[in-house]
């Protein structure tokens, strides 16, 4: 193994710090493949990844074998993909951090209000780091993500966070620069162009001290610029995040973003403090944290993969997933106790997990730091529902040799999202953005059955087979019953000889945002045999793609098509 798996990058502060004798090595590696893979975009090829992180190739076949157990990564062929589960780790840490929860809705808002770009980011040591996008990209080629680090010295929010650093900071940052002056470090950026001298950086950061807020005037890119305030905690007084509204040239100069804006901007800023005084409306006290199954969970892996299973990766990641709303701070037994580890196993965990910047201990507690977010958010925040749901139609088609499907509802029309198909059963050839009358196939009456019938569209529909259901009041009755089933199975009603059967797809609040479906020849089964053989693995299909939705779907808006 190089010494590049083991050392952060070059540029980041703690580059060079011995790794403590106690750090579990197979831990540094599989973290290194995550970042590896992050950095990446999300994909790479195994090859790509033994390259990347100089790991020998058998070493990145068995991290991704866990990896892959975890549920964090898939295989593509040649290529392992990040997998939406992985988020997890992420939303342990915003979960911890309560500021998304109690203010996206307040940048939300401010985003709509404006019809501009409204971020919030957090410090990550001589970075920031985004929590939070609310995203109106028009002319700009680069828009950051969830996760993304930016060097504090090119952003609006890095001199307000530079009010607060010690003189060890400000040497932690000249360093840096000295040693990336391309931004090389910061994988969301292009290389820099024309570094900035590091004297303007410390005038920027006291003028942001005495005004209270600061700009970036295309520091970033040519084009962009934003204007950023402090969010300052109550008891502290200390900034707990920074709001950005970020706009373009091509309809602010930075100035005139100052001018009309602060006032706006200002506003939000003390609602957002109010929000953050009155806390949490969740119980403070640590809850129990349930006995996990991880002990019996990695036992039965490692039995089932033998050597392809990396116990101490899986068991070192798991620690991360201890944190969570009101758990930011956890002692060793708390860790411990949460993950069902023993206590030397999570304490050597926490070392490693300290040493590459992804804990901080103070005292006897531990808690996560925002670099959690660079263990694959940035590049999955971007996830759709039908780049979950094509991994699992796929694996559903493939069992069942019919094809499947993924749509949502665009009036009283269904439109294909995602679709598997095996053969060419359908005279009407299906393609992704295919429309079909809502009301005569088993994927637009799942998703009518959810509505009330005052928010159902009109039911006109043609004759289109002999036995499609036209006379409104049948419709209803049928969509009543299709309610009380959980599935609609619809015979020959768009098509002749075209029988199939589907279930509805549900985000975390319950409420339905699209369809699944396998569709078939007649002749394939009766409609008896779908309910008796099909019905169980299609709702085995979509537990899998609602389980991803939830975890992708917790702090980021995860678009249905
Ligand atoms: C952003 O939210 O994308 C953003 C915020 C502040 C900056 C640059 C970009 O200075």
């Amino acid at each position: 193994m190089s010494s590049t798996d083991l050392t952060p990058a070059p540029g980041t502060p703690d580059a060079g710090a011995p790794v403590p004798a106690e750090a579990v090595a197979p831990l540094m590696r599989g973290i290194a493949v995550l970042r590896r893979l992050t950095e990446a975009g999300g994909t790479s090829s195994l090859s790509g990844l033994e390259r990347s992180t100089g790991l020998a190739r058998s070493t990145v076949d068995r991290i991704v074998a866990t990896l892959e157990r975890m549920g964090y990564v898939r295989l593509d062929r040649r290529d392992a993909v990040l997998a939406p589960r992985l988020m997890e780790l992420g939303n342990a840490y915003l979960a911890a951090l309560r500021l998304p929860r109690l203010l996206d809705g307040r940048a939300d808002a401010l985003a709509d209000e404006l019809d501009e770009s409204v971020s919030l980011a957090v410090a990550d040591r001589d970075g920031i780091r985004f929590i939070h996008q609310a995203t109106r990209r028009r002319a700009m080629s680069l828009s950051f993500r969830i996760g993304d680090l930016l060097p504090a010295e090119r952003t609006a929010p890095g001199p307000l966070f530079a009010t607060e650093w010690s003189e060890q900071d400000w040497a932690r940052w000249r360093e840096r620069r000295a040693a990336d002056p391309e931004d090389r470090g910061f994988p969301a950026l292009p290389p820099a162009e024309r570094p900035t001298a590091d004297g303007e950086f410390g005038e920027r950061a006291r003028e942001a001290d005495e005004r209270g807020w600061a700009l970036d005037d295309q520091l970033i890119e040519p084009g962009l610029v934003a204007l950023s305030m402090p969010v300052r905690d109550h008891g502290s007084g200390r900034i707990a995040c920074v709001v950005s509204v970020v706009s373009h040239t091509s309809r602010h100069t930075a100035d005139s973003l100052r001018e009309t804006l602060l006032p706006r901007l200002r506003e939000t800023v003390r609602a957002m403090e109010g929000d953050l005084r009155a806390g949490p409306r969740v119980a403070t006290a640590v809850p129990p944290a349930a006995p996990s199954g991880l002990a019996v969970w990695t036992g039965a892996s490692k039995q089932e993969l033998g050597r392809e299973f990396v116990e101490s990766l899986a068991r070192g990641l798991t620690v991360l997933t201890s944190f969570g709303e009101g758990r930011a701070e956890l002692t060793l037994t708390e860790v411990a106790r949460a993950t069902g580890l023993a206590r030397a196993t999570a304490r050597r965990a926490l070392i490693t997990l300290e040493h590459l910047g992804y804990v901080t201990a103070h005292g006897r507690t531990f808690a996560l730091t925002p670099r959690v977010l660079g263990l694959g958010f940035p590049p999955l925040s971007r996830t759709t529902l039908p780049q979950i749901a094509a991994p699992y139609l796929a694996e559903l088609a493939g069992r069942l040799h019919d094809s499947a499907s993924l749509a949502v509802l665009a009036g009283d029309e269904i439109q294909y999202t995602a679709r598997v198909a095996t053969s060419r059963i359908m005279s009407v050839n299906i393609t992704v953005g295919t429309r079909l009358p809502a009301y005569a196939t088993s994927l637009g009456r799942v998703m009518l059955a959810d509505l009330s019938p005052a928010e159902r569209p009109s039911p006109a529909v043609p004759q289109l087979t002999p036995r499609t259901i036209t006379d409104p009041s049948s419709l209803t009755a049928v969509l009543d019953h299709v309610r009380q089933d959980g599935y609609a199975l619809v015979d020959e009603e768009l098509e002749e000889g075209l029988r199939s059967i589907a279930v509805p797809v549900r985000d975390r609040t319950g409420t339905v945002v699209a369809a699944v479906n396998v569709a078939m020849h007649s002749s394939r089964r009766t409609p008896e045999q779908c309910v008796a053989e099909v019905l169980p693995q299609l709702r085995t299909t979509v537990d899998a793609i609602e389980a991803d939705l939830r975890v992708a779907g917790r702090f980021t808006r995860v678009p249905a098509s």
